[in-house]
């Protein structure tokens, strides 16, 4: 028997990444995860984000090793795509038990030379999309009187960063947002908390625009090139964690019996470590 049997979850970014590491380990503790993702290339990002084809390939590895997933392509931008997707779980399913609002896009840029663009698809889709699903979700936990919400920031949660003020506004927004929840909920049986995930080894930071930010002076960086670079950036000496690194503070959170709430826990190679 699975922790989460009779449990049902909403995993936004799921096609791949950490939200695909979160969807597998949700389905193997016995949920059943409606794994969301988008179809749409946002302009901005200067990476491919997911495809309908990681979407699939989510949902058939958790039927292939016995669980029970659907996809839902939704971009979490469109807020009343979400209500209806929040509202079509609980009509479907009879509930939503956890809500992993984990769907996030970045890019680089000094504030200064910042597009409006960038600046807008940033900020909507990093945090106004996880209040979409929140604001969606809370209903359905309170009048069950159960709920977990685990929203993903960041290291850029935590601090400033250069070339990334549009996506540390977002992040550290997300906190603020999810901390507010917390203490709305605290006596309707719902938990709310911020993971905060240092550099991970997925497509977001996996790519040719990454590597040129962090190796300027060389023509192609590859990722051999980035390694070392990523490994300067915290105590530890480890380049970046798995996905997986961080569905294990995801877990801790949703198995939580109800008393952990507000709080943001960093998954961080010590990298918080120097301050307060
Ligand atoms: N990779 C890192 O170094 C890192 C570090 C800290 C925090 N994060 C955060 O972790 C979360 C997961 O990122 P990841 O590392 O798995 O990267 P990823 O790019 O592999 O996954 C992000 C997923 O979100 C989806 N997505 C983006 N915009 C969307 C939208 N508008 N609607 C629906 N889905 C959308 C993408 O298609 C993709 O599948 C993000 O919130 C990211 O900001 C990442």
């Amino acid at each position: 028997m699975g922790l989460l049997n009779g449990r049902v979850a909403l995993v936004t970014g799921g096609a791949r990444g950490q939200g695909r590491a979160h969807s597998i380990a949700l389905a193997r503790e016995g949920a059943v995860v409606v794994v969301c993702d988008t179809d749409t290339q946002i302009a901005s990002v200067p990476y491919p984000m997911a495809t309908r084809r990681d979407l699939d390939e989510t949902v058939s590895s958790i039927s292939a090793a016995g669980g029970q997933a659907y996809a839902a392509v939704v971009d979490v931008r469109n807020a009343e795509a979400v209500t209806d997707l929040v509202d079509g779980i609980v009509a479907d399913h009879g509930r939503l038990d956890i809500l992993i609002a984990n769907a996030g896009i970045c890019s680089f840029s000094p504030v200064a030379e910042l597009s409006d663009d960038r600046w807008h698809d940033t900020i909507e889709t990093n945090l106004s999309g996880a209040f979409y699903c929140i604001r969606a979700a809370v209903p359905h936990m309170a009048r069950a009187g159960y709920g977990r919400i685990i929203a993903t920031s960041s290291g850029a949660g935590r601090s400033g960063m250069a070339n990334l003020g549009h996506y540390a506004a977002s992040k550290w927004g997300l906190i603020g947002l999810v901390k507010s929840v917390a203490l709305e909920t605290a006596k309707l049986g719902i938990t709310a908390n911020v993971v905060c995930p240092t550099s991970v080894g997925t497509p977001m930071i996996l790519n040719d625009s990454t590597f040129r930010l962090f190796c300027p002076e060389i023509d192609q960086p590859t990722e051999a090139d980035a390694r070392p670079r990523f490994e300067n950036l915290n105590p530890m000496g480890v380049a970046w964690l798995e996905p997986e690194d961080v569905t294990r503070a995801v877990i801790y959170l949703v198995e939580d019996p109800g008393f952990t709430s507000g709080t943001v826990l960093e998954v961080n190679l010590a990298s918080s470590a120097n301050r307060q």
